[in-house]
C-alpha cells in the first residue's frame, strides 16, 4: 500500500507516467468512466477548502466511485478530541482511499502510519500541498511541453505558502531551472529551501519588486498573503497588498509567459489580468481534476 505525503514520494519516472495517464483521461474521459465503481474516497478536511477537496470529489464520481467525508473539524469528532490515528482507523472501515487536510504538520502522515487505506496529503500546514504540486507539474507539462529549462518566479508569500514549498522541492529534480523569489523580506522563502538547493548548487535570486524582473520569467507563479498563518493582524493588513498583478505589468512579461495561481486569489491579480491568454490559472483547476483521477487510479493499483 502507497500513501502521498510529498511530492518527492513519486520517482520523476513515476510522475511521467502520472502525467501521460492524466493527459490520457483528459482526451478519453469516457474511457475512465466506470474504473472505481464500487470503490469509495473519504475526503478528511479539517481546514478550509474549496478546489482541492471538490476537485478529488469530482475526480471520483468522474471515476465511477463514491464518496464521503467531513469538510470541518468542527463538524467531525475532532471536535470531541479524537486522534487523527484513530480517526484513520475508523474511515478505514468506511472507505478505500482517503484525502486528508490538516493545519498541523505531519497530521497527515500520523495518519498514514496507522492506516489501512491509501492515505493523500492534501495539504498540512505550512508544510506540503502534494497534490497542488502534481497540479502545477502537469499544468507546466501540458503548456509549455516540457518539465525544465525555463526561469520561474515565485511571487508572494513565500515564507507560510505551502504551495511554494512543495513546488520548489519537486522542480529541483528537473533539468536547467532558475527560480526567482519574489516577495517582501517579511516573507521571504525560508532558509532550510535555499539551504537545500545551496546543497544541489541550483541557481535563484531574491528580489522585492516584481517589476524588475518579470521579463525574465518563463513563468510566475503568484500566491496570495496566507491570512490564517500569521500571529498578528497588523502585520497581514501592511503585507497583504504588497503585489498586485496589472495589465501595466503584464507588458513587461514575455508573450508566451504562463501565470500560474494554485488559488483562492485575494488582490494579487487584478481580474483584468483574466482575459489575457498567459493567465492559466483557472486551466490549473482542470488539470488538477485530471491529476487526482490519475492519482486515485495510481495509488488503487487500478488499471484501464
Ligand atoms: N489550491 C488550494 O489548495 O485551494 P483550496 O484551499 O480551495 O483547496
Amino acid at each position: 500500500m502507497r500513501h502521498l505525503m510529498n511530492p518527492l514520494d513519486f520517482s520523476v519516472e513515476e510522475l511521467d507516467s502520472l502525467f501521460d495517464l492524466a493527459n490520457d483521461i483528459e482526451k478519453n474521459p469516457a474511457k475512465y468512466a466506470h474504473a472505481c465503481e464500487g470503490k469509495k474516497l473519504a475526503t478528511c478536511f479539517y481546514e478550509p477548502s474549496t478546489r482541492t477537496r471538490l476537485s478529488f470529489e469530482s475526480a471520483m464520481l468522474s471515476l465511477g466511485g463514491q464518496i464521503l467525508g467531513f469538510s470541518d473539524a468542527a463538524s467531525s469528532s475532532a471536535s470531541k478530541g479524537e486522534s487523527v490515528s484513530d480517526t484513520i482507523r475508523v474511515i478505514s472501515c468506511f472507505a478505500d482511499i482517503c484525502a486528508m487536510r490538516h493545519p498541523k504538520e505531519g497530521a497527515p502522515m500520523v495518519a498514514a502510519s496507522k492506516s489501512m487505506i491509501p492515505v493523500i496529503n492534501a495539504g498540512d500546514g505550512g508544510h506540503q500541498h502534494p497534490t497542488q504540486t502534481l497540479t502545477d507539474l502537469l499544468t507546466i507539462r501540458s503548456l509549455k511541453g516540457r518539465l525544465g529549462h525555463f526561469t520561474i518566479g515565485l511571487c508572494g508569500d513565500l515564507k507560510f505558502g505551502r504551495t511554494v514549498h512543495s513546488l520548489i522541492n519537486a522542480l529541483v529534480r528537473y533539468p536547467d531551472i532558475h527560480f526567482l523569489f519574489i516577495s517582501p523580506p517579511e516573507l521571504r522563502v525560508p532558509d532550510y529551501i535555499t539551504d537545500m538547493l545551496h546543497e544541489k548548487n541550483i541557481s535563484y535570486e531574491e528580489v522585492i519588486r516584481l517589476e524588475d524582473c518579470i521579463s525574465r520569467l518563463d513563468l510566475l507563479y503568484m500566491t496570495r498573503v496566507q491570512r490564517e498563518r500569521f500571529f498578528n493582524e497588523e502585520d497581514y493588513v501592511r503585507l497583504k497588498d504588497f503585489y498586485i498583478l496589472n495589465k501595466a505589468k503584464m507588458e513587461l512579461a514575455k508573450d508566451d509567459m504562463l501565470i500560474l495561481h494554485p488559488l483562492p486569489r485575494v488582490n494579487e491579480i487584478s481580474v483584468e489580468v483574466d482575459d489575457d491568454p498567459r493567465a492559466v490559472y483557472f486551466k490549473q483547476v482542470q488539470y488538477g481534476v485530471y491529476v487526482r483521477m490519475a492519482l486515485i487510479l495510481t495509488l488503487l493499483n487500478i488499471n484501464v
